[in-house]
C-alpha cells in the first residue's frame, strides 16, 4: 500500500478514536488522543493511556514523562517525528490510574488497526501495562525489558517507561540502558 493510502487509513482510524464511545473513559475525557507519526514509521511506541497534558492536547506523550522520551529517544538515535507514538487507551483514566481490562479491550481495534497499516520493523513498549497487553499477560518488567520478543510475525522490546524515572530518579539509569538496547536492535533491523 502506498504510504498516502496508508495515511489516509490511520487518519480514519484517529477520526474513530476521537467519536469513540464504546467505553466509560470517553465520559470523562477532553480529547481522545489516537496517536501520532509518519505512516511509514520503522518504530512504534505503545504507552499506557494520555495524562492530563495528553488529554487537553490530544496528543501523546506531550507532558512530562512525554519531554523525557524525546530526550531518551534522541539518545537512542532516534527523532520523534520519524516514529509513531500512541497508547493502549485512547482516552484519560480519571486521575491517572491504570487502564481497566475492559476499557483496554474496547480499545483494542484502534491499536490493532494502527499496528496492521504501520507494519513496524519494531514495536517498542512503554511499562508494564503495554507489555502484558500485547506480549504476555504475566510479564514481570524486571525480566522483560530491554529484550526482543517475536510474536505474531513482528518484534516487541518492552522497556521502562519513562514516567518511572520521574518519580524514581534511581530509575533512570535502566531506563538509559533500555533505550541503548533499542538503538542497537534499530541499527541492526533498519
Ligand atoms: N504516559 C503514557 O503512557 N502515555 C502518554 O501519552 C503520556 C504519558
Amino acid at each position: 500500500m502506498d504510504p498516502s493510502a496508508r495515511q489516509s487509513l490511520l487518519e480514519d482510524i484517529a477520526a474513530q478514536v476521537r467519536a469513540c464511545p464504546h467505553c466509560r473513559l470517553c465520559e470523562t475525557r477532553t480529547n481522545a488522543v489516537p496517536g501520532e507519526g509518519p505512516s511509514d514509521a520503522p518504530v512504534m511506541f505503545i504507552g499506557e493511556g494520555p495524562g492530563a497534558a495528553e488529554d487537553r492536547q490530544g496528543r501523546p506523550f506531550v507532558g512530562p514523562a512525554g519531554q523525557l522520551l524525546n530526550q531518551l529517544l534522541l539518545g537512542a538515535g532516534l527523532r520523534r517525528p520519524e516514529v509513531f507514538i500512541t497508547n493502549i487507551v485512547k482516552c484519560r483514566p480519571p486521575n491517572n490510574r491504570e487502564p481497566h481490562p475492559d476499557e483496554v479491550a474496547a480499545c483494542s481495534e484502534y491499536l490493532e488497526g494502527q499496528i496492521a497499516l504501520l507494519q513496524p520493523r519494531l514495536i517498542c513498549l512503554l511499562g508494564r501495562p503495554a507489555t502484558q497487553t500485547l506480549v504476555d499477560p504475566s510479564a514481570s518488567m524486571s525480566r522483560v525489558h530491554g529484550r526482543v520478543f517475536e510474536k505474531d510475525g513482528l518484534k516487541f522490546m518492552p522497556i521502562y517507561h519513562p514516567a518511572a524515572a520521574l518519580h524514581n530518579p534511581r530509575m533512570r539509569a535502566p531506563l538509559e540502558a533500555d533505550f541503548k538496547a533499542l538503538a542497537a536492535v534499530v541499527k541492526d533491523s533498519l
